[in-house]
């Protein structure tokens, strides 16, 4: 029988889920091996210590110096080179290793791979492993057309250990157009932090609003705010990685959203409230990251407002635009979806933060003082009070990105809580935060047969 992927390590911090893993580069023979190296490279950066193994075919592409240059480490080209061997022998390798990722993965190594194959140094080392293996495709189109290379990644899929992304559809090296592409670095990177990540979302339908809103003065000027939408992006990305079911909701953005995200674009308020609503039906949580616009000019000018017209001195008439969050807020009937703010902030943060957790009839404000350096509107960094009814906890300045798992971090003990409606009573009891959902790939069983003694 097939050994199942090892269940003996703990899932990782989310935040920082590449930092000190260890992690097999398999290279197989194609011309998207070049791009293995800009991998091997934001996997060493993500802190990640790596190992590659190359097949011969693969070194007629890129040679094993430009690896070894960027791990630092031999790389492993030969089964039965017994310096090799010596130093790194390939089932030592394939043991220590949390993650084997093949990349590119051509149509004649799948092949190999799903029929058990074991005669090289790739085919050996996937072989070997217990580790999960990320397989990131890369062939001509009609090759990964044909229903034979379906059959044999079908075949290796249907084993829990093994998992797919990709390919890209694109332009391909040998002219064609269409599916074949090696997933781009960043998405792998990417897919292989979800496979080492706790999977504490799993299950759970979040929606995620992030951006400002424009509305319109006139065909060409509106009335905004500075919102990137940045910090909703990297909480959208953050819940997708802990295997959540992550719809976003973004206004105007020049920041591209996570893959694997449903993405609704918007550009007003009203856009943003009737996309909210329709994503919200059966959501578990609704972050609400937006910088909505409160007020929006009172009618829009059909045509472009001419300077001369409008003499030295105008005025624009404004209405007040809904209060999205809290119309959801009042018209929630339970617990259910937890609701979370956001309060942007330049004086009296927390003491407004709190007000808004009563007047919004929500569970959770991320209190933003938006006044401070490198926190709030458009930088890559936050600081961030997170104020339930309980208790204000202090998130240190840090990177978006770690932000976002922190806050989530919070959500996910909030799921585990029996709360009181509408967030307004303490809670009566706090129960322990639900355990991780085992991912795919960590649930299934090993026999325990091929136990190693170390
Ligand atoms: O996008 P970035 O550049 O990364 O910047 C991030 C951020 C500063 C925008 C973000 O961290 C933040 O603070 N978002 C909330 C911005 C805001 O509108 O705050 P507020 O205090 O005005 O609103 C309070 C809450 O009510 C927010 O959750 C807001 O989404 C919501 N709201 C506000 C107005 C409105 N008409 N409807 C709403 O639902």
């Amino acid at each position: 029988m097939l050994e199942g992927p090892r269940t003996d390590r703990a899932p990782r911090d989310p935040a920082f889920a590449l930092t000190g893993s260890h992690i097999v580069v398999c290279v197989a023979g194609g011309i998207a091996a070049y791009k293995a190296a800009e991998l091997v490279r934001m996997l060493d950066k993500a802190g990640a210590t790596v190992h590659v193994a190359m097949t011969a075919r693969a070194q007629k592409f890129v040679t094993p110096m430009t690896f070894q240059a960027l791990t630092r480490r031999p790389v492993f080209t030969d089964l039965f080179n017994l310096t090799e061997e010596a130093t790194i022998g390939h089932i030592q390798l394939a043991d220590r290793a949390d993650l084997v990722i093949v990349a590119p993965a051509t149509a004649n190594s799948i092949a190999r791979l799903a029929n058990g194959m074991a005669d090289d140094a790739v085919s050996a080392m996937v072989l070997a492993t217990r580790a999960p293996v990320l397989i990131a495709p890369s062939m001509n189109v009609n090759m990964w057309n044909h229903p034979l290379t379906r059959e044999n990644l079908a075949k290796l899929v249907s084993v829990a250990k093994y998992q797919v992304v990709g390919p890209g559809d694109g332009f391909l090296a040998c002219r064609w157009t269409g599916p074949g592409r090696l997933a781009e670095p960043a998405d792998i990177v990417e897919a292989a932090a979800t496979l080492l990540s706790t999977q504490d979302l799993a299950g759970k339908k979040l929606v995620v609003s992030a951006g400002p809103t424009y509305e319109a003065i006139d065909p060409v000027r509106f009335v905004g705010n500075r919102s990137s939408g940045k910090m909703g992006i990297a909480l959208a990305a953050a819940a997708k990685r802990r295997g959540a079911d992550v719809t976003l909701i973004l206004g105007p953005s020049a920041v591209p959203p996570p893959i694997g995200v449903t993405t609704n674009n918007v550009e007003t308020a009203a856009q943003l409230q009737w996309a909210l609503e329709n994503a919200s039906k059966g959501a578990d949580a609704i972050i609400m990251t937006a910088a909505v616009a409160d007020y929006r000019p009172a009618s829009e000018a059909k045509e472009k407002l001419k300077r001369g017209a409008l003499g030295q001195k105008t005025a624009i008439e404004l209405v007040a635009n809904p209060d999205v969050l809290a119309e959801l807020g009042r018209a929630r009937k339970g617990t259910t979806p937890l609701l979370v703010g956001f309060a942007a902030e330049t004086e009296d943060l927390i003491e407004n933060a709190r007000k808004k957790l009563e007047s919004k009839q929500v569970d959770l404000i991320v209190a933003n003082d938006v006044s401070e350096p490198n926190a709030g509107f458009a930088v890559d960094t936050n600081h961030v009070q997170l104020v339930d009814h309980d208790e204000v906890t202090d998130v240190p300045p840090a990177s978006k990105a770690e932000v976002a798992h922190r806050i989530l971090d919070k959500i996910v003990m909030m799921f585990g809580e029996e709360r009181a409606p509408r967030g307004k009573a303490k809670p009566k009891a706090v129960a322990a935060a639900k355990p991780a959902k085992p991912q795919k790939l960590l649930a299934a069983k090993s026999t325990g047969k091929a136990k190693k003694r170390r």
